[in-house]
Protein backbone atom coordinates (compact mmCIF):
# COMPACT_ATOMS: atom_id res chain seq x y z
CA UNK A 1 0.00 0.00 0.00
CA UNK A 2 1.12 3.28 -0.93
CA UNK A 3 -0.98 6.07 0.52
CA UNK A 4 -3.96 4.12 0.31
CA UNK A 5 -3.00 2.78 -3.57
CA UNK A 6 -2.54 -0.47 -4.29
CA UNK A 7 0.73 -0.73 -5.92
CA UNK A 8 1.54 -4.46 -6.36
CA UNK A 9 0.07 -7.72 -5.94
CA UNK A 10 1.23 -11.48 -5.72
CA UNK A 11 -0.70 -14.78 -5.74
CA UNK A 12 0.43 -17.68 -4.12
CA UNK A 13 -1.39 -20.99 -4.97
CA UNK A 14 -0.69 -24.16 -2.87
CA UNK A 15 -0.72 -27.75 -3.52
CA UNK A 16 -0.28 -27.39 -7.49
CA UNK A 17 -0.94 -30.12 -10.22
CA UNK A 18 2.73 -30.00 -11.46
CA UNK A 19 2.09 -32.42 -14.50
CA UNK A 20 -1.11 -30.28 -15.45
CA UNK A 21 0.52 -26.91 -15.09
CA UNK A 22 3.70 -28.21 -16.75
CA UNK A 23 1.27 -29.37 -20.09
CA UNK A 24 2.84 -33.33 -19.28
CA UNK A 25 6.30 -32.02 -19.92
CA UNK A 26 9.15 -34.43 -18.97
CA UNK A 27 10.80 -31.26 -17.08
CA UNK A 28 7.25 -32.13 -14.49
CA UNK A 29 9.24 -35.51 -13.40
CA UNK A 30 12.41 -33.31 -12.84
CA UNK A 31 10.46 -30.85 -10.51
CA UNK A 32 9.00 -33.95 -8.86
CA UNK A 33 11.83 -35.27 -7.68
CA UNK A 34 13.59 -32.48 -6.61
CA UNK A 35 10.52 -31.81 -4.32
CA UNK A 36 10.52 -35.02 -3.25
CA UNK A 37 7.08 -36.02 -4.29
CA UNK A 38 5.78 -33.21 -1.34
CA UNK A 39 3.06 -30.90 -2.38
CA UNK A 40 4.21 -27.50 -4.63
CA UNK A 41 3.46 -24.08 -4.20
CA UNK A 42 3.11 -22.09 -7.51
CA UNK A 43 3.16 -18.08 -8.19
CA UNK A 44 0.96 -17.61 -10.85
CA UNK A 45 0.42 -13.54 -10.31
CA UNK A 46 3.28 -11.08 -9.53
CA UNK A 47 2.77 -7.71 -10.89
CA UNK A 48 3.56 -4.40 -9.47
CA UNK A 49 2.11 -0.48 -10.88
CA UNK A 50 4.57 0.41 -13.66
CA UNK A 51 5.55 3.67 -12.13
CA UNK A 52 6.40 2.04 -8.67
CA UNK A 53 8.54 -0.56 -10.75
CA UNK A 54 12.52 -0.95 -9.46
CA UNK A 55 12.46 0.09 -5.72
CA UNK A 56 11.97 -3.41 -4.69
CA UNK A 57 8.37 -3.70 -4.11
CA UNK A 58 8.40 -7.58 -6.49
CA UNK A 59 11.10 -8.82 -4.66
CA UNK A 60 9.71 -8.25 -1.41
CA UNK A 61 6.63 -8.96 -2.25
CA UNK A 62 7.82 -12.75 -3.29
CA UNK A 63 10.04 -12.57 -0.08
CA UNK A 64 6.89 -12.06 2.19
CA UNK A 65 5.02 -14.95 0.40
CA UNK A 66 7.59 -17.47 0.73
CA UNK A 67 7.35 -16.96 4.17
CA UNK A 68 4.04 -18.29 4.50
CA UNK A 69 5.38 -21.89 3.73
CA UNK A 70 7.98 -24.30 3.89
CA UNK A 71 6.97 -26.42 1.01
CA UNK A 72 8.89 -26.11 -2.53
CA UNK A 73 7.68 -23.00 -5.01
CA UNK A 74 7.51 -23.02 -8.43
CA UNK A 75 8.03 -20.72 -10.85
CA UNK A 76 7.53 -19.98 -14.55
CA UNK A 77 8.73 -16.79 -16.86
CA UNK A 78 7.50 -16.28 -19.53
CA UNK A 79 10.50 -14.88 -21.43
CA UNK A 80 9.41 -12.33 -24.01
CA UNK A 81 11.91 -12.14 -27.20
CA UNK A 82 12.85 -8.49 -26.69
CA UNK A 83 13.17 -7.55 -23.27
CA UNK A 84 13.39 -11.13 -21.29
CA UNK A 85 11.53 -12.38 -18.52
CA UNK A 86 11.19 -9.10 -16.19
CA UNK A 87 11.12 -11.09 -12.50
CA UNK A 88 13.91 -13.14 -13.22
CA UNK A 89 16.49 -11.08 -10.99
CA UNK A 90 14.16 -11.42 -7.69
CA UNK A 91 13.48 -15.29 -8.51
CA UNK A 92 17.39 -15.57 -8.92
CA UNK A 93 18.30 -13.45 -5.84
CA UNK A 94 15.93 -15.29 -3.72
CA UNK A 95 18.10 -18.81 -4.22
CA UNK A 96 15.13 -20.48 -6.86
CA UNK A 97 17.10 -23.24 -9.22
CA UNK A 98 16.80 -22.94 -12.82
CA UNK A 99 15.02 -26.49 -13.51
CA UNK A 100 14.93 -26.09 -17.30
CA UNK A 101 14.40 -23.49 -20.13
CA UNK A 102 11.60 -24.68 -22.67
CA UNK A 103 11.28 -22.97 -26.01
CA UNK A 104 8.09 -22.77 -27.21
CA UNK A 105 6.44 -23.83 -24.30
CA UNK A 106 3.45 -22.17 -24.66
CA UNK A 107 2.87 -23.34 -28.45
CA UNK A 108 0.80 -26.52 -28.66
CA UNK A 109 -1.88 -24.89 -25.57
CA UNK A 110 -1.74 -21.71 -27.48
CA UNK A 111 -3.11 -23.80 -30.76
CA UNK A 112 -5.57 -25.59 -28.59
CA UNK A 113 -6.91 -23.27 -26.60
CA UNK A 114 -6.84 -20.65 -30.04
CA UNK A 115 -4.78 -18.13 -28.12
CA UNK A 116 -2.66 -15.40 -29.77
CA UNK A 117 0.43 -13.97 -27.76
CA UNK A 118 1.13 -10.25 -26.89
CA UNK A 119 4.34 -10.51 -25.98
CA UNK A 120 6.17 -12.11 -29.82
CA UNK A 121 3.06 -11.37 -31.64
CA UNK A 122 2.71 -14.31 -32.86
CA UNK A 123 -0.63 -16.33 -34.12
CA UNK A 124 0.82 -19.40 -31.88
CA UNK A 125 2.80 -18.39 -29.31
CA UNK A 126 6.74 -19.29 -29.59
CA UNK A 127 7.66 -17.65 -26.48
CA UNK A 128 10.33 -19.69 -23.65
CA UNK A 129 9.28 -20.57 -20.54
CA UNK A 130 12.30 -20.39 -17.76
CA UNK A 131 11.36 -22.96 -15.00
CA UNK A 132 12.70 -22.11 -11.46
CA UNK A 133 12.24 -23.59 -7.94
CA UNK A 134 13.07 -23.21 -4.86
CA UNK A 135 13.45 -25.83 -2.86
CA UNK A 136 11.64 -27.09 0.43
CA UNK A 137 15.20 -27.87 1.98
CA UNK A 138 16.15 -24.34 2.25
CA UNK A 139 15.88 -22.90 5.95
CA UNK A 140 13.25 -19.85 6.54
CA UNK A 141 14.11 -17.59 9.00
CA UNK A 142 10.23 -16.39 10.76
C1 LIG B 1 8.37 -8.19 -12.51
C2 LIG B 1 7.89 -7.07 -11.58
C3 LIG B 1 6.78 -7.58 -10.70
C4 LIG B 1 9.07 -6.59 -10.75
O1 LIG B 1 8.62 -5.63 -9.82
P1 LIG B 1 9.58 -4.52 -9.18
O2 LIG B 1 8.91 -3.97 -8.00
O3 LIG B 1 10.07 -3.60 -10.22
O4 LIG B 1 10.81 -5.44 -8.72
P2 LIG B 1 12.09 -4.97 -7.92
O5 LIG B 1 12.08 -3.50 -7.68
O6 LIG B 1 12.18 -5.86 -6.75
O7 LIG B 1 13.27 -5.23 -8.96
C5 LIG B 1 13.54 -6.48 -9.46
C6 LIG B 1 14.54 -6.39 -10.59
O8 LIG B 1 13.96 -5.72 -11.70
C7 LIG B 1 14.97 -4.97 -12.41
N1 LIG B 1 14.57 -3.55 -12.53
C8 LIG B 1 15.22 -2.46 -12.18
N2 LIG B 1 14.56 -1.36 -12.49
C9 LIG B 1 13.43 -1.77 -13.07
C10 LIG B 1 12.30 -1.10 -13.59
N3 LIG B 1 12.22 0.24 -13.62
N4 LIG B 1 11.30 -1.82 -14.07
C11 LIG B 1 11.37 -3.17 -14.03
N5 LIG B 1 12.41 -3.85 -13.56
C12 LIG B 1 13.43 -3.16 -13.07
C13 LIG B 1 16.20 -5.10 -11.63
O9 LIG B 1 17.02 -6.03 -12.33
C14 LIG B 1 15.78 -5.62 -10.28
O10 LIG B 1 16.73 -6.48 -9.78
P3 LIG B 1 17.90 -5.90 -8.86
O11 LIG B 1 17.23 -5.32 -7.65
O12 LIG B 1 18.72 -7.11 -8.56
O13 LIG B 1 18.61 -4.89 -9.68
C15 LIG B 1 7.38 -5.87 -12.43
O14 LIG B 1 8.38 -5.48 -13.31
C16 LIG B 1 6.12 -6.19 -13.23
O15 LIG B 1 5.01 -6.08 -12.73
N6 LIG B 1 6.27 -6.59 -14.51
C17 LIG B 1 5.17 -6.94 -15.37
C18 LIG B 1 4.52 -8.25 -14.98
C19 LIG B 1 5.49 -9.38 -14.98
O16 LIG B 1 6.33 -9.53 -15.86
N7 LIG B 1 5.38 -10.24 -13.94
C20 LIG B 1 6.22 -11.40 -13.78
C21 LIG B 1 5.54 -12.59 -14.31
S1 LIG B 1 6.63 -13.94 -14.31
ZN1 LIG C 1 4.53 -15.69 -27.06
Amino acid sequence: MHHGQIVGTISLELDVNIRELLYNHPVAHIVERRSNGRPVAYIPILAVDESFRGQGIGFSLVKEALQTVSRPVLSIGWVKPDTGWMAKAIFDRLGFERIAIIDEFWYADSVIKQYGCPYCGKTWCKCTADIVLLDAARSIDH
